[in-house]
């Protein structure tokens, strides 16, 4: 055990706590960016002029009209900006356009005493456009060789060699949605100055030193005149990393300009059609099997959507080559990749940060390779897992394999697989219109950050003479639990009652220079930092409590807030007391950094990850032979956290992130216009309307979730695993369970094709496929296994699985 991970007697880490602000959200008390508006007197409300083009140049900006309007007190344009006019860190953003890059692009913003006012200007601002040609879908941009960003490829072993000794060779194309994070505060940004012009930006952020950073270069100020604060957030799951930015820009420009404090908050339709989502996906793949359906050889080409800008893509699409592994041996590996440059909103991080895309593509993979290699697909997955000794294609050694088995032989038994499985045969042999399946799949998760350098953390512990406890540290509160789980690292690291210790706001002026709050690291770095804090202060009070108690210092216990040794105890709060008068400081900033990484990005090579966290998920589905409509009746999953810091807060994780990762493949559609109509580009499902969450009524009828139990991690703190992002993939068994349900409507052995994401109508359409026979129309040319020598070309020698039937196109791409 290291001194990182091991956990004293009686720690409040471990204990099923709510989450620290619970009873604040459901009473509606809790304080978002928006609330404060009301405390702030005179605050302008801010409103942007979007355009109605996917693709245009601005020839003219005429926005005088707008100061004819009633409360209109300023219009920001280009011309405004002191410093830097982008949005990004990559400097392809620019924040008022004079190229309008997405239907909805703002290309100017207006100030009004009222939000309406701010409105009904932003209609008066008169606005030219040259309209441009638009590469709206990802094969639009492919064929038209729109790409930016690098073009990482990942290799391992002999793919030739590789695909040479495969006896079952497949191929096949794979084009999947993305995801709207409809986190539910949508962006907002609150700034103000002061009389010496320093900037105080209130932000729903993810990544507040990076806001700062952004909100500086726009101002042209150093970063020391900046301060962002962000309270907590209505949920981030990635779109709050770093697309909060220029809106905080805005905001700050505005505050800067006018005096006035300046509230930017998007409306759920601006915020929809104006930020960057999940990226979709485009895949090509070849895959080689061995006679006993081992995987040999696996040769792809994954194209994120990148969308106008940069933004993270690069990063996202590093994780998405990094997990097309997910937690299985593939000896022969080559993975290239590529971002699309298309005419739509610039996608960004969402939960799994890429690594739900890779993943996507190897449970695809398997999902339809079972049938035809003859192999039951809890069977064709299992006996692909790693093993320990065996490394990922980019070079990491897989540090304890062996959980990944625990995980699937803990859900086998208690979810009763095996015994269900055959009253799903019962089931399904005397049901001809409604079919029923079982998948299994599971998920390896690489934790820290791809890019080393963002591997450290910071922490502000404050002991006051009273005993009393405030800690600050780097990350950020979306819901995730991280404050609270803070709070139990203090408390622990101290010694004292949960009680004791408050946390305040994160601000980028009490802890600098952060990452974001993002990869599920928020409690690895910043519970690091915060135990590093709390132990310098504890090491000081140490010597005197040795000199007291006449014992050596080393021998001096924190625990149940009492101060101990040789003996004799003396309660926290007196002992902390002595201490201020024998001159100790008591307060410390921590520091953390994780060790143990490196990567090249350039070869994509390297032990960019501090462990995995692994996790297995059940899922049984019924589906309706009429309609596709199906149910979730069941979803049983063991996953591991660790040593749980904070149970309550993780299993919370494990069900929202499964139930949002269902909601990717299953129920929300977010469908671009195509057409060549003049709402090219537009997002036609931009509210909760048309845009379908998961609700109560899609939650599994039993869901059991479970902790890993045994599971200390060495490498952490307490023992702890990460949890924040992992679990979303446990979902892929929904849409397994659906696919092979989907196939049960035809005979044994039927390979389905199933889009995702797999809505009712997907489905039915899989279904249709399914009752056409052995062989769908669209895999004909899929026999058998081929053999020998495969040319290069996908598609030529192995036998392809088309792209998804022109019916299944149809449905994916309707406006
Ligand atoms: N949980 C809630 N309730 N709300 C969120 O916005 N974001 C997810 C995950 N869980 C999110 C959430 C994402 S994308 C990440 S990276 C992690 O939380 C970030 O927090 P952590 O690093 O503290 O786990
Ligand atoms: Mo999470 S996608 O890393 O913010």
């Amino acid at each position: 055990m290291s001194a990182l991970s091991d956990r004293p007697t009686n720690p409040v880490v471990g204990e099923s706590l709510p989450h620290e602000a619970a009873s604040l959200h459901v009473t509606g008390q809790a304080l978002y960016t928006d609330d404060l508006v009301g405390r702030l007197p005179g605050t302008l409300h801010a409103h942007p002029v979007q355009a109605p083009h996917a693709h245009a140049r601005v020839t003219r900006l005429d926005v005088s009209a707008a100061y004819d309007v009633p409360g209109v007190v300023r219009v920001l344009t280009a011309d405004d900006v002191p410093g830097v006019n982008d949005a990004g860190i990559k400097h392809d953003e620019p924040l008022f356009p004079s190229e309008v890059m997405y239907y909805g692009h703002s290309v100017c913003w207006v100030l009004g005493e009222t939000l309406e006012a701010a409105r009904l200007g932003s209609l008066a601002v008169e606005v030219d456009y040259e309209p441009l040609p638009a590469l709206v879908t990802v094969k639009d941009a492919i064929a038209a060789d729109s790409f930016q960003g690098g073009q990482p490829r990942m290799e391992r072993g002999d793919i030739d060699a590789g695909f040479e000794a495969a006896t079952h060779v497949f191929s096949g194309e794979f084009e999947f949605a993305g995801q709207e994070h409809f986190y539910l505060e949508t962006h907002c940004s609150l700034a103000q100055v002061d009389e010496n012009g320093q900037v105080f930006v209130q932000c729903s952020t993810q990544h507040p030193t990076e806001t700062q950073d952004i909100v500086a270069h726009v101002l042209g100020t150093p970063s020391h005149a900046v301060t962002v604060q962000c309270l907590r957030m209505g949920g981030g799951f990635g779109g709050k990393e770093m697309q909060p930015h220029g809106y905080a820009a805005i905001a700050a420009l505005g505050a800067t300009l006018t005096g006035r404090p300046v509230r930017l908050r998007l409306t759920r339709n601006q915020d929809i059609t104006m930020s960057g989502k999940r990226h979709g996906f485009h895949a090509q793949w070849r895959v080689g099997f061995d006679d006993t359906g081992h995987l040999v050889a696996l040769d792809a080409t994954l194209t994120a959507d990148g969308g106008w800008s940069l933004d993270l893509s690069e990063p996202v699409l590093a994780r998405a080559l990094c997990h097309i592994d997910n937690a299985y041996w593939i000896p022969n590996v080559r993975v290239n990749g590529r971002i699309a440059k298309s005419h739509k909103t610039s996608q960004t991080a969402f939960r799994g940060f890429g690594g739900p895309q890779g993943m996507l593509v190897i449970e695809d993979i398997l999902g339809r390779c079972a049938p035809l290699l003859g192999l039951d697909p809890i069977d064709l997955r299992r006996r692909n897992f790693y093993v320990h000794g065996q490394a990922t294609p980019y070079g990491q050694p897989v540090r304890h394999p062996e959980r990944a088995v625990t995980c699937w032989e803990q859900v086998l038994t208690t979810g009763d697989v095996a015994a269900r499985q055959a009253e799903i045969a019962a089931y399904n042999s005397i049901h001809e219109h409604s079919k029923r399946a079982l998948a299994m799949t599971p998920v390896k998760f690489g934790i820290s950050f791809n890019l080393t350098a963002f591997n450290q953390a910071g922490a502000l512990v404050h002991v006051y003479k009273d005993g009393s406890v405030l800690i600050n540290h780097g990350g950020t509160e979306m819901g995730q639990g991280l404050h609270t789980k803070m709070l139990q690292v203090a408390a622990t690291a101290l010694g004292v009652p949960l009680s004791m210790v408050r946390l305040a706001p994160t601000r980028t002026d009490k802890v600098p220079n952060t990452s974001a709050t993002a990869a599920s690291s928020g409690a690895d770095l910043n519970g690091g930092a915060v135990k590093n804090a709390c132990e310098q202060i504890t090491e000081r009070l140490r010597s005197l409590a040795g000199e007291r108690f006449e014992v050596a210092p080393a021998e001096v216990t924190f625990s149940d807030g009492m101060v101990s040794g040789g003996g004799e105890s003396m309660p926290w709060a007196e002992f902390v007391n002595l201490a201020y008068f024998n001159r100790i400081q008591l307060w410390a900033a921590g520091y953390y950094r994780t060790e143990g990484l490196h990567w090249d990005s350039s070869i994509m090579q390297g032990s960019p990850f501090k462990y995995f966290a692994y996790g297995v998920a059940a899922t049984e589905v019924e589906v309706d032979g009429f309609t596709g409509a199906y149910r979730t009746r069941r979803v049983d999953i063991v996953h591991d956290v660790g040593d749980s810091l904070s149970p309550l807060v993780d299993i919370g994780q494990v069900e929202g992130g499964f139930v949002q990762g269902a909601g990717w493949l299953t129920l929300e559609d977010l469908r671009w216009d195509e057409s060549d109509g003049p709402n090219r580009g537009r997002l036609a499902t931009q509210a909760a309307s048309t845009y379908k969450l998961p609700s109560f009524s899609e939650m599994p009828e039993e869901f059991n979730v479970a902790l890993l139990e045994q599971a200390h991690e060495d490498g952490a703190v307490y023992g702890s695993k990460a949890v924040g992002e992992p679990p979303l993939m446990l979902a892929f068994s929904v849409r397994e369970a659906l696919r092979q349900a989907a196939a049960a409507f035809g005979p044994a052995g039927t390979s389905i094709d199933l889009a995702s994401p797999a809505t009712p109508e997907a489905v039915w359409w899989a279904i249709q496929e399914a009752r056409g026979g052995a062989e769908p129309p669209h895999m004909t040319a899929m026999v058998e296994g081929g053999t020998g020598v495969v040319p290069d070309q996908p598609g030529n020698g192995a036998h392809p699985i088309e792209p998804r039937s022109e019916r299944a196109q149809r449905v994916s791409s309707g406006a």
